[in-house]
């Protein structure tokens, strides 16, 4: 038994997200959470929105609600959804903590106390009208490269060259659309990260079997170029943690917040306060602390590709940087992209299938089998309607569904509603089990390794495993031959459903408790020796045929949703 801190890459606030940002990090990151606890391990599994910066500021103003409560509103629905998705957070926090902003304004005052932090001035465009500083996505204007009129102070998005907001030509705030603009000299904090670069890459070269995915992009942005870039940790926004160093004030920061992606990390450790002091936890230190007991904790982060850099190289040298005692992370598994139906999910243009509608149209499991058996971990993966159709009729109603109804059905008819007596396994039951823990112990393997798709074909095989049993002992001829087979066959395939339920409810976990209800097995553990667990229900032990667990898609649904979810949301 071991203890595991999980996180997930925290949601952005502004919006419902999409099932390819679901499958990217949160959900994942469930399926191992789940897989741990089973498995006897002590879990810490904490997300939390990710509330500042300019998406949030943006989206409450066209929401035309003050910054606090559209992201208090976010913060509901998301959560809600979590828990729809069955995501089992030990702790659902918001960045927008008390418990984030203290820290974050210590970690200032460490890294700055550590010689890592440099005040640079800078010139920014000032808006009179607006009587504020235009950072980001405040601003418009004509790209310089391309000439496009509407190019953002960020980016352009018609020839994608990165910008700052004094490159744009004819400039204009994208709040009031004044263009009485002025430059003037600011003075920022940047985190002297290139400082940091040989430990960094110290600490990365001793990182053991790290993905590919994750040690490559980290490589890259430590060695491409100018290597590590110096960065600007804070904003002129209204909205974020205050600039402060500690509790106190910072000189010259007046009415600056820290950057959004300087906080935002720093949020996984205040959501295990804010798990304290909502009353679940006793302790955040001993999860967090090499001093105080999380030297003996592994720490696995997940997030999607474009997190990586965040994750590799900027919150380790916040952690490093700062000289404190903090727990590192230990494995970073990372996603590819989910492609929806021939292109890409988008929040902007409302394509595909985001995680409220997927929720009205069928219950999480079926999304779950979906997404997780699909997951985009060597290479981008698609959504096609086609393809859902076919996992969710072939994996979940024609193999464990159909399993698990016709054995009971069969059982109740033909014996009773509880465990025949009678017979003993033969020769073919010993096959099965021995094949049974052969792939059983290949799924754990490739849970342990965090190799999702492998362990969920794995774990179909397995199911199917049962359904070839049947199919070939077929009980519903032995029984008229020889009753007492026929019982012992019932008796190994019921042992069976029992076995399905608890090693599979880290994917579907909804059917598996239903299973493990019909069956009066709840709270099973999980099995150790398999031809153990496959006696676990005795003779005579009573259960109930399940309700259907789970339906087909018919064409003229897939046809419906394919449909319904090409376009526009409304
Ligand atoms: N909100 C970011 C995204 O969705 C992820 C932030 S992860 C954290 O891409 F490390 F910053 F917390
Ligand atoms: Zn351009």
């Amino acid at each position: 038994m071991a203890r595991h801190l999980i996180t997930s890459a925290i949601p952005y606030i502004n919006g419902i997200k999409h099932l390819g940002n679901l499958v990217g990090s949160q959900l994942p990151a469930d399926l191992y959470a789940r897989y741990l606890r089973g498995r006897g391990h002590e879990v810490l599994f904490l997300c939390a929105t990710d509330e500042h910066g300019t998406p949030a500021e943006l989206a409450a103003a066209k929401a035309g609600k003050p910054v606090e409560e559209y992201c208090a509103e976010m913060w509901e629905a998301q959560s809600k959804l979590a828990d729809g998705f069955r995501l089992s957070f030990d702790h659902f926090g918001r960045s927008s903590s008390h418990q984030n902003r203290t820290l974050t304004q210590h970690f200032a005052k460490v890294l700055d106390e550590q010689g890592l932090i440099a005040e640079v001035s800078e010139t920014q465009m000032y808006s009179h009208a607006d009587g504020r500083y235009l950072p980001d996505r405040y601003i418009e204007g004509t790209c310089p490269n391309c000439g496009f009129e509407d190019a953002r102070g960020d980016q352009c998005d018609n020839c994608t060259k990165q910008l700052d907001p004094v490159d744009l030509i004819n400039p204009r705030s994208t709040i009031s659309g004044s263009t009485d603009l002025e430059m003037r000299e600011t003075k920022h904090l940047y985190l002297r990260q290139s400082q940091m670069k040989d430990r960094l890459e110290k600490w990365i070269d001793t990182r053991e079997g790290w993905p590919v995915l994750t040690t490559s992009i980290a490589k890259k942005w430590l060695n491409d170029g100018d290597g590590l870039q110096d960065r600007g940790i804070t904003r002129d926004l209204d909205w974020g943690v205050p600039v402060q160093k500690g509790d106190a004030p910072w000189p010259g920061m007046e009415g600056k917040v820290f950057y959004v992606w300087f906080d935002a990390p720093i949020e996984y450790i205040a959501c295990s306060q804010e798990w304290v002091d909502a009353g679940k936890g006793a302790d955040w230190q001993r999860w967090w602390r090499t001093d105080q007991g999380a030297e003996d904790v592994r720490y696995t982060q997940f997030m999607g590709k474009d997190n990586v850099p965040f994750h590799t190289l900027s919150f380790p040298v916040t952690i490093l940087g700062s000289g404190e005692p903090w727990k590192l992370v230990d494995y970073i598994k990372s996603f590819n992209y989910l492609n929806y139906d021939g292109g890409q999910f988008s929040t902007s243009r409302g394509r595909g299938v985001f995680m409220d509608q997927a929720l009205d149209i069928l219950p999480a499991d079926y999304w779950r089998w979906w997404l997780l058996s699909h997951a985009p971990e060597s290479a981008d993966s698609e959504f096609t309607w086609e393809n859902f159709q076919i996992s969710v009729n072939k994996d979940l109603a024609d193999v464990l569904g159909n399993f698990a109804s016709r054995v009971t059905k069969f059982c109740r008819s033909k014996f009773s509603e509880a465990v025949p007596e009678g017979g003993s396994y033969g020769p073919r039951e010993e096959q099965l089990i021995a094949d049974l823990s052969a792939k059983i112990a290949e799924y754990q393997t490739h849970m342990e390794a965090i190799e999702i798709r492998k362990a969920a074909t794995a774990l179909r095989a397995a199911w199917v495993l049962g359904n070839e049993y049947l199919q070939e002992v077929a009980p519903w001829s032995t029984i008229k031959t020889d009753p007492d087979q026929a019982a012992a066959q019932i008796r190994l395939a019921l042992n069976m459903i029992r076995l399905y339920a608890v090693i599979s409810a880290p994917f579907i976990p909804d059917a598996c408790a239903d299973l493990l209800t019909s069956m009066n097995a709840e709270g099973a553990d999980w099995p150790g020796d398999i031809a153990e667990a496959l006696n676990a229900l005795p003779a005579g032990h009573a259960f109930t045929v399940p309700d259907v667990t789970f339906r087909k898609i018919t064409d003229a649904e897939r046809e419906e949703w394919q449909e319904r979810f090409a376009g526009k949301r409304d």
